[in-house]
This record gives C-alpha cells, sequence and structure tokens, in this order.
C-alpha cells in the first residue's frame, strides 16, 4: 500500500556554534520501504519544537552524554514529539486512520514497530493540544510547579519565560492554587497578555533598562516558589529575592542552551551555595519522562476539569511544512515565539 510514498525529513548537518543557523539542517528525502508484518506507517499531523532540541545538537552533549540520553549524530533526523495518523497497518494493535502520539521526529513519515505509540480519541477537539495544554508542555508546567515548588495560598510565585509554552501553564495552575503571580517576559506585548489573558498579577519585561530595580519593586514579600525556565540575567536578579525556604523547581535554562563557553565575571556559585544554606533553599532539577508513570493520570484529570472550567487555555503558534521546522526553531530559540511551537506538518 505504501508504494512511491516519499518521505521529507530534516537531518542534523552540522553542530550549531551559539544559536543555530540554517546550514546545520537539511532537508532530505527518500522513499519509504514496503511494511512488514508488525510495523505501521505513521503519517505526522504536528510536530513539537521545544527547546531541548537545542541540547542534543551541540559538541558538548555529543562528548558527555550528561544530559538527555538519546543525543543526535551527525545525518541523524531531529527528534520530536509528535501527533500521527496510521495510513498504512500490518500490525495487530492498530488500524488505518487511528490517531496516536508519536516520537517521530522531524519528518512526514515513520515506519513504526508500534512501541511507545499512544491512541489518541478520534473525537479530540484540538488535537494539537496533545502536545500542548494535555502533552508534554503542560505535563511539565503541572509537575514542576506542584510536586516540586508546591505553593500554597498567598505565596509569592514567580515564572520565567511566562507566556512561553511551559511558563504560561505555569502561572495559571499558580493562580488556580490561589497563589500571588508574577510573570517575567521578554517585550511590553508578551508582558500585557501575562497580565489580560493569562491572569498574572504582575509581569515584568527582562528586557527593560531597569529589569532588576522593577522586579525588586513588585516583589515586596519576596519570591516563595521561582519557577526556573531561562536562568542568566533572570536568575541573578531573582536570586536576592528568594524567601527562607524558597522552592525552585528548575526545568530549564533556555539563557544558556546555546552558550559554548562559560559567561565573564566572578564566579557567582560560592555565593549561591551560601545562599543554598542560610536561605534553606529547595532546588531541585527535573525531567518529565521519569514522572509520566507516577503523575499522568492525575495530571489530564485535573488539567481536563481546568479547561473545562474555562481556568486554562495555551496559545499556539503553528507554522505550516516540515521544511519551515529548522527557521522555526531558530525563532523560538532566540525568543521571538510567542506560546507553544508546533509545525503543522499535514492536514488533520
Ligand atoms: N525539565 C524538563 O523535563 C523540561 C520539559 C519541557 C521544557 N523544559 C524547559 O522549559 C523551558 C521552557 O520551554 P518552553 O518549551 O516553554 O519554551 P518557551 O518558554 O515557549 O520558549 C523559550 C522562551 O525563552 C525565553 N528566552 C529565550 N532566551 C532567553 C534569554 N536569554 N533570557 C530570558 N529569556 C529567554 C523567550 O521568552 P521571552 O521573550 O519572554 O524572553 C522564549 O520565547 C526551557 O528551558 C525548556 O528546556 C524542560
Amino acid at each position: 500500500m505504501n508504494q512511491n510514498i516519499i518521505n521529507r525529513q530534516v537531518i542534523l548537518k552540522s553542530r550549531p556554534d551559539g544559536i543555530p543557523q540554517l546550514d546545520n539542517f537539511q532537508l532530505v528525502q527518500q522513499q519509504i520501504d514496503p511494511l512488514n508484518d508488525g510495523e505501521v506507517l505513521l503519517k505526522t499531523i504536528y510536530l513539537s519544537l521545544d527547546p531541548y532540541m537545542r541540547g542534543l545538537m551541540s559538541q558538548a552533549m555529543a562528548e558527555t552524554e550528561t544530559w538527555y540520553t538519546d543525543r543526535l549524530e551527525l545525518g541523524d533526523t531531529i527528534v520530536g514529539g509528535t501527533i500521527s495518523r496510521i495510513v498504512d497497518s500490518r500490525h495487530p494493535d492498530f488500524q488505518i486512520g487511528d490517531l496516536v502520539s508519536s516520537f517521530s521526529g522531524w519528518q512526514e513519515y515513520q515506519v513504526s514497530d508500534g512501541t511507545g505509540l499512544i491512541k489518541l480519541d478520534k473525537n479530540t477537539e484540538h488535537l494539537s493540544h496533545a502536545l500542548s495544554l494535555v502533552g508534554m508542555t503542560g505535563f511539565t508546567a503541572y509537575h514542576g510547579l506542584l510536586n516540586i515548588g508546591q505553593p500554597k495560598v498567598n505565596e509569592t510565585v514567580v515564572v520565567a519565560s511566562a507566556t512561553g509554552a511551559v511558563g504560561s501553564v505555569v502561572g495559571q495552575i499558580a493562580k488556580i492554587k490561589q497563589a500571588y503571580t508574577v510573570g517575567i517576559a521578554g517585550g511590553e506585548e508578551k508582558c500585557r497578555y501575562a497580565v489580560e489573558v493569562l491572569g498574572f498579577d504582575q509581569c515584568i519585561d527582562h528586557k527593560s533598562p531597569d529589569f532588576k530595580q522593577r522586579l525588586t519593586e513588585a516583589l515586596p514579600n519576596g519570591i516563595d516558589v521561582y519557577f526556573e525556565n531561562v536562568g542568566g540575567a533572570v536568575f541573578e536578579a531573582v536570586q536576592p529575592l528568594l524567601n527562607n525556604y524558597a522552592r525552585i523547581p528548575v526545568c530549564g535554562v533556555v539563557a544558556h542552551y546555546n552558550a559554548n563557553k562559560l559567561p565573564e565575571g566572578p564566579n557567582r556559585i560560592p555565593q549561591l551555595m551560601i545562599e543554598i544554606i542560610s536561605k534553606r533553599l529547595h532546588i531541585q532539577g527535573f525531567l518529565i519522562n521519569d514522572h509520566y508513570e507516577q503523575y499522568y493520570e492525575q495530571f489530564k484529570k485535573d488539567v481536563n476539569q481546568w479547561i473545562a472550567e474555562g481556568k486554562l487555555s495555551i496559545k499556539e503558534e503553528i507554522v505550516d511544512g516540515i521544511e519551515n521546522a529548522p527557521q522555526t526553531f531558530i525563532h523560538l530559540l532566540s525568543g521571538q515565539n510567542f506560546g507553544k511551537v508546533l509545525i503543522k506538518v499535514s492536514e488533520e
């Protein structure tokens, strides 16, 4: 059945040095082989673009394997979460037409033996939400905030990249939990959106020249929970404002992903270590893949209820065509995205 299907895929041509460039990627095509018994052919509908992919492309990752384990070699198809339709099947558990969440990466088709595929309801109203609000992004926000941050009523929660895919969900859940919420975002437009649409009590623009002073003024009672997505200058402004016993879920440090050397200036680690002791800080990193088994069912229940009650939403930035994945990824890593970034690879 799958004769003469040509698969277009984006491979890693060279490792980026700093912000990725278009020539680090290459669009290639190849014919799909006929299926063997036990295999299905997936046609990608949506592809999620996420900052972690930058780490998998880096030289340091290639040399050390200290972070995610599925690093990329030159010539590999870039990895990524996807929603796909089964368009051919020789697998007893999957029928043509089934929708699945998959990990097909930056390509239009994938042959799979069924491992890791999760069937989705064909009547799902917002299919793309399976990659955003009710998928990895939403789950990251939920787990990091509630299981590590543990905000209490009237505590102050500060969220980095507050209008981003993860940060926007963190802010809304913190509000549901009746915390006082302060977002940090790049630019006045994002900050307005954070307050007017996402419901943050305040939002401070980290690009403004007096950012540090404005953040300090916005937080007379300090910070009880700081949801870290960014690192860099944002964390430096946050650090002095942390209260005793503050909790810091360290989700990501996107400000450092393009770096190829340590920053200039004095070593700030000793000061941070002293504050971890004196303020009894709880700083915990996490990788969301460790937590699906334990918390995913509860997450789905809570999040679907909050969506139904109109308390939770997400802004998606959807770009058509696999050929546009590299440029859209560069746009995401340079902070130009506004919400969850997805590539629409084919029609629903
Ligand atoms: N631990 C896990 O398992 C896990 C899972 C998913 C995601 N993550 C992490 O969560 C974080 C957020 O991911 P996301 O998908 O939601 O991305 P995102 O926040 O939607 O997009 C990245 C945003 O980061 C901000 N940014 C980029 N460079 C910056 C800089 N130098 N200083 C300050 N802000 C900068 C930009 O927002 P502004 O314009 O507002 O600055 C940009 O829009 C990332 O660090 C990601 O790696 C971790």
